[in-house]
């Protein structure tokens, strides 16, 4: 009887430990965040795309130790219909195991962001590809395509964008050659692409807004129909301001530009810029965060110890986002925490981000 209850008891817990957690009623930044099975989401550098009424969050995959700072895995992708609770939809675009693969495990696949084109009925993935053995030197926009949203998709090329182009805001000084010049150094070559974001506005157009120019000067291009290319359209934004890690919401007919320093894998203070014309002029408003993160005791000035990863709508509720930052641990990446924060609105536009250690959708209301 006893050893019968026994067993019992640790089949109960093995059933629990298996996936029959509570469901989960509210976000807390900074903890481990248990996705179905009860293991913490592995989706870092992510975008969130709303698709039919369900949500779909992509991120890199990291694994365990330094060397989870490459692509052993690829983009994984997670599903959920409340925010809060996340179901494992697998690995969305998968690394691959041929040398002259530019995505060969090894590789640098990072801040992966789907779109859905309406056109073709595709999903696109853009990401930023560093390749194998090169560092971060090869600075590169990659795409993938797949009919499914939770793929698997299909790699198609990588690039450094805009080669042979001015951008429309072009001006006599970025066109002379100097020893910082990065922009004209890189004319004919093509631009550098390093953090990432894409953007789709009201009227389907979509943009990719990268790091370019040794992470100097954003660039917002405006990518093809299909969205599977860039048009040559382009703009440089906050030039020399050092920017990257980009997010972009559209508030009011207005564009907010959200970014982070340039300081690697550590924190420092985001930034958040406003313009009416997604191309520019930017102006610069300084950082939306106030408070304290009692976990990472790290305050407003280092962003809580989060760097900005995405600006995420939320459905049905009027100027409603969700900030969503990623907190590294690139000694352990695999354990990298995720800071996701509502984003508020002062009566004059002004972007407040405020820490929480514990809050839900209700605070939209
Ligand atoms: C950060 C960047 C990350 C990653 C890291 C590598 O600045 O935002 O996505 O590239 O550098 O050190």
């Amino acid at each position: 009887m006893t050893k019968r209850l026994c067993l019992l008891g640790i089949i109960l817990m093995a059933v629990n430990a298996a996936g029959a957690a509570d469901k989960l009623t509210a976000f807390e930044p900074t903890q481990e965040w248990p996705d179905n099975n009860g293991v913490h989401i592995n989706a870092h550098g992510g975008g969130v795309l709303f698709h039919d009424g369900v949500y779909y969050w992509f991120g890199e995959h990291k694994i365990g130790g330094r060397r989870g700072n490459t692509a052993q895995v690829g983009v994984h992708c997670y599903s959920s219909t409340d925010l809060y609770n996340w179901k494992d939809a697998g690995v969305a675009l998968t690394v691959s195991n041929d040398p002259n693969s530019e995505i060969v495990s090894g590789s640098i696949i990072e801040r992966p962001k789907v779109v859905y084109n309406a056109k073709t009925e595709k999903f696109v993935m853009w990401f930023h590809l560093e390749l194998r053995g090169q560092d971060y030197t090869a600075a590169r926009t990659a795409v993938a395509v797949s009919d499914t949203v939770t793929g698997p998709y299909t790699y198609l090329r990588s690039f450094r964008p805009n080669a042979g182009k001015h951008p429309i805001n072009v001006t006599e000084r970025d066109l002379r050659p100097s020893r910082e010049n990065y922009f004209q150094r890189d004319i004919e070559r093509g631009q550098m692409a390093r953090d990432m974001t894409v953007f789709v506005d009201d009227d389907g157009k979509a943009y990719h807004i990268a790091a370019a120019e040794e992470n100097v000067t954003l660039h917002v291009s405006l990518l093809t129909d299909d969205y599977l290319d860039f048009t040559g359209t382009f703009s440089r934004v906050l030039v020399r301001r050092s920017r990257e890690a980009p997010a972009v919401l559209k508030r009011n007919g207005k564009y907010y530009l959200l970014s982070s320093g340039c300081t690697g894998w550590a924190p420092n203070a985001a930034e958040y810029a406003v313009a009416d014309n997604i191309f520019g002029p930017y102006e610069t408003k300084g950082s939306p965060c106030v408070g304290y993160n009692p976990d990472t005791e790290m305050g407003a000035e280092l962003t809580f110890g989060g760097q900005s990863t995405f600006l995420l709508p939320v459905e049905g509720k009027k100027d409603a986002f969700i900030g969503m930052f990623d907190a590294w641990r690139p000694n352990n990446p695999i354990d990298g925490r995720y800071i996701w924060l509502p984003v508020e609105f002062k009566d004059d536009g002004k972007m407040v981000i405020q820490y929480r250690q514990r809050w839900d959708l209700s605070v939209f209301d």
